[in-house]
């Protein structure tokens, strides 16, 4: 009974609650241990006897315990996992905006975001609403883990989007999430921090015009995020990287935005002796010119001109020199021919802990697309190909292999 995990399920008002107690037995039987919190409504649909019997533990229906304890901090204590099923418009607007009303919505708010996990169901209308939408976006950013609901046949008689998974997809989903949040916790990184660098820099030519390069920042920006999941605490230094972008970055990431290699440098120096890893995602522009000029340029001036460009410096190189020996350093290789050797003396010269080498002579991958195809090669020796995949996955996957690489018991490795 001990090693049980333990999982509150926040029961609301809509018809899908129906599908419930099977999802419930299901855990049971894989030896999940449940409670069963539910709104006034949702008594309307279920009788909460249902619960008891099945989860052998008392349901609770409001804030008052009558032997002195307050619920829903009892209740949030004794919680691994929330998992908020059926979620009704309302239930999503209350818990988007802090709203705590009712025993549902206290013990959620008493309860860490990022230990929920969220089932929308509802008319598809309503699910389409700008409101619904807006405030799942918001959930999303506060690190819920967010089922979306499946087309199809909706109770008002129609095919629509609004319907709650069937059980099976319920259940893994459910354990999916339980896995990769189990796997980070044993490894104890959740101390860790960790400095990400993403986008392009920009070298202005003058006051207006500039040289850049095509990095979107998307690869750097899926790496932030996928490392906040895992439990690091995250800064990113973001160059010119699209506010649509940025825009999807949960909160709990300190984001700092840059335009030139120079700025890049210097906000990543100093911070990087109060980070455990540095990710060195951003594609820094290698030179800068040198007589640039505080004005825009105007048409006649153009006639005669040339730009003299002269070397950046080398934002992994100059960490070198302050680097403590307990950091770890990861750099990115984006190479066009030669790409493994090219990659291996990238590792060797800036004596990164890893490189991840990513050939942009692909339009398929690298600069700019969604998916990426990456190999890492480890100080050790160690190579890992990464086949062709989403930018999200692909980040997944690095993340992942970064902390196997590393980290320990909240230690390095080596
Ligand atoms: N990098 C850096 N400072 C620079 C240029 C690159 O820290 N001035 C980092 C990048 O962020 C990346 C790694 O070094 O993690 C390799 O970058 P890349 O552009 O592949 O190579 P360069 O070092 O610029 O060398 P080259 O352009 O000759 O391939």
């Amino acid at each position: 009974m001990q090693n049980k995990i333990k999982l509150t399920f926040f029961l609301c008002g809509g018809i899908a609650i129906y599908k419930v107690p099977n999802v419930i037995r299901k855990l049971i039987k894989d030896n999940f241990d449940i409670r069963v919190v539910m709104t006034q409504t949702a008594q309307k649909f279920m009788n909460k006897e249902i619960f008891s019997v099945l989860t052998k533990h008392p349901v609770v229906v409001n804030n008052f315990a009558n032997n002195g304890s307050v619920n829903h901090i009892e209740i949030a204590k004794k919680t691994d996992f929330a998992v908020i099923i059926p979620a009704t418009a309302n239930i999503i607007s209350k818990i988007a905006n802090g709203i705590a009303d009712d025993i549902v919505t206290t013990t959620l708010l008493a309860i860490k975001d990022d230990k929920k996990i969220i089932f929308p169901a509802m008319n598809d209308v309503m699910y389409e609403n700008i409101v619904i939408q807006e405030n799942l976006h918001k959930l999303k950013q506060r690190n819920f883990k967010i089922m979306e609901p499946n087309y199809g046949f909706l109770a008002e008689g129609y095919d629509g989007k609004g319907r709650l998974p069937n059980l099976e997809e319920i259940v893994s989903f459910i354990k999916e999430e339980i896995k990769n949040k189990a796997i980070y916790q044993q490894q104890s990184i959740l101390e860790k921090r960790v400095l990400i660098t993403a986008g392009g820099t920009r070298e202005f030519i003058d006051s207006v015009r500039f040289i850049g390069n095509q990095s979107s920042g998307k690869m750097g920006i899926n790496l932030a995020i996928q490392a906040d999941k895992a439990g690091f605490n995250v800064t990113l230094i973001a160059a010119n990287v699209d506010s649509n972008l940025l825009d999807i970055l949960p909160k709990t990431i300190t984001l700092i935005e840059v335009i030139t290699a120079e700025e890049l440098l210097s906000k990543t120096k100093s911070l990087f002796l109060h980070n455990d890893m540095l990710i060195m995602a951003a594609a820094v522009a290698d030179f800068k010119v040198e007589n640039k000029l505080n004005h825009k340029l105007k048409k006649e001036e153009l006639n005669d001109i040339t730009l003299k460009l002269i070397k950046n410096p080398d934002i992994l190189l100059e960490l070198q020199k302050i680097k403590k020996r307990n950091q770890i350093v990861i750099g990115f290789a984006a190479e066009t021919n030669d790409v493994v050797n090219n990659a291996k003396s990238k590792l060797k010269n800036k004596k990164m802990d890893a490189v991840i080498l990513n050939d942009v002579s692909r339009i398929d991958i690298g600069f700019n697309s969604n998916d990426n195809e990456v190999t890492i090669f480890f100080k050790s020796g160690k190579e890992i190909s990464l086949e062709k995949n989403s930018k999200e996955k692909i980040a997944k996957q690095i993340i992942d292999l970064i902390i196997r690489e590393f980290f320990k018991n909240g230690t390095r490795n080596n």
